[in-house]
């Protein structure tokens, strides 16, 4: 891929990741990915905002093959997708100053080999001339990592924000058709920045006054019409939730999955909207993604060793921690002869946001009485979730 220019003098390079299935070797990938990089020559200096995934370094140094000089680098996040091929830019570009957080310095000399004395520190708000260009660093902690900083090119109102409204989207178009972003973008903010939602809030008012004409993310297209990713972020992040059950279950022998039928039937009947994934099956990116919305969480597990079936508690523990904006929680599911389900999952799951509603366990099959819990647990839901206004 060759560079592609995106206003007088600024430039995308970097890499899709047409095949890569899986980040943090946890995250699937289903549309693949990109590392996007940019390159903005002044008058005077001239600026690399990021790089690339150490695996596609090699892309990144064929782009700047016809770059003679690169005066600055600037580390707007530590994470190696964008700095893992920074020891190869900054060997290729000896005079080149690496600019970054005071925060992301010791994260960066922790993770990669760059000496430090080619690093200097950058402040919030902090202000670097190119000549005809003016870059500006805006602090933005956790919008992944603690380090975290994006860009504002002043001239040109280009906010380069790394992982900040990214998505884990490969696409051959720079520019983000917003159809096809939206599902992608969902999903990255929900693996990746909902668990910093409350930070989000905070940083959503400080880009708007920013005005930017493109939002140039580090993952996925670019965005001619910012409004569309923040209006979008904003509802993520600050909106109620709505009337929406997500049920995350196991069966082992078809008790709990009869549960789960009758739950979601009722629940159906009653208007409430639900969305039930097997763990055995699911992409937990599309779990991720319904948590973002939903105001009830109902756990379904059958007994295994006198616990949760190890999917489940893996599975709560992922939604205790992306934080999402759960009001309300539960567990259904089957025992042989006893367990401590409810308390295990209840000890992951609870946190001062979250009320337990009494949870529905059944000895062996279901039976008349047990969908008759079911029905009135589908009445609880029903009713809290009205009396919150969640619509
Ligand atoms: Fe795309 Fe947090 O790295």
């Amino acid at each position: 891929m060759k560079a592609r220019q995106i206003a007088a003098g600024v430039f995308a390079l970097g890499a899709i990741d047409w095949d890569r299935r899986l980040f943090d070797s946890l995250i699937p990938l289903p549309d693949g990915t990109s590392y996007n990089a940019y390159l903005v020559q002044g008058s005077e200096k001239t600026v690399l905002l990021d790089t690339v995934d150490p695996a596609k370094k090699h892309e990144l140094l064929a782009q700047l093959a016809s770059v003679p000089r690169l005066d600055f680098v600037v580390a707007n996040h530590a994470e190696q997708d964008h700095s893992g091929a920074l020891p190869d830019v900054l060997a290729r570009y000896p005079e080149a100053k690496l600019l970054a957080s005071t925060k992301a310095k010791g994260i960066l000399l922790d993770l990669l080999e760059i000496p430090e004395e080619r690093i200097v520190t950058v402040d919030d708000g902090e202000e670097l001339s190119l000549g005809d260009k003016t870059l500006r660093f805006i602090h933005m902690p956790w919008v992944h990592w603690p380090e975290t900083i994006v860009t504002y090119l002043s001239q040109e109102r280009i906010l380069f924000t790394c992982d900040l409204f990214g998505s884990h989207l490969a696409a051959s178009a720079l520019y983000a058709d917003e159809g096809s972003v939206y599902e992608p973008a969902k999903r990255y903010y929900a693996e990746i920045m909902m668990p910093f939602r409350r930070a989000i809030v905070r940083h959503l008012e400080k880009v708007k006054e920013l005005d930017p004409a493109l939002i140039a993310p580090s993952h996925g297209p670019i965005y001619q019409r910012p409004a569309f990713i923040i209006d979008a972020y904003a509802d993520w992040v600050s909106a109620p939730p709505r009337n929406r059950v997500v049920l995350p279950y196991i069966t082992m022998h078809g008790s709990t999955g009869d549960m789960v039928e009758r739950l979601v039937g009722a629940l159906m009947e009653r208007g409430v909207a639900v969305e039930q994934f097997n763990l055995t099956a699911t992409d937990i990116g599309k779990l991720a993604i319904s948590l973002v919305d939903a105001a009830t969480i109902v756990i379904g597990t059958p007994t295994v060793l006198g616990g949760p079936h190890p999917s489940v508690l893996a599975a709560a523990h992922l939604a205790s921690a992306l934080n999402p904006k759960l009001r309300f929680a539960s567990v259904i599911g089957s025992y042989g002869w006893g367990g401590r389900a409810v308390e295990q999952i209840a000890g992951i799951i609870s946190c001062p946001d979250i009320e337990m509603i009494a949870p529905v366990l059944c000895k062996g099959l279901p039976r008349e009485a047990d969908f008759a819990a079911l029905d009135s647990l589908a009445d609880t839901i029903t009713s809290k979730h009205k009396e919150m206004g969640f619509v």
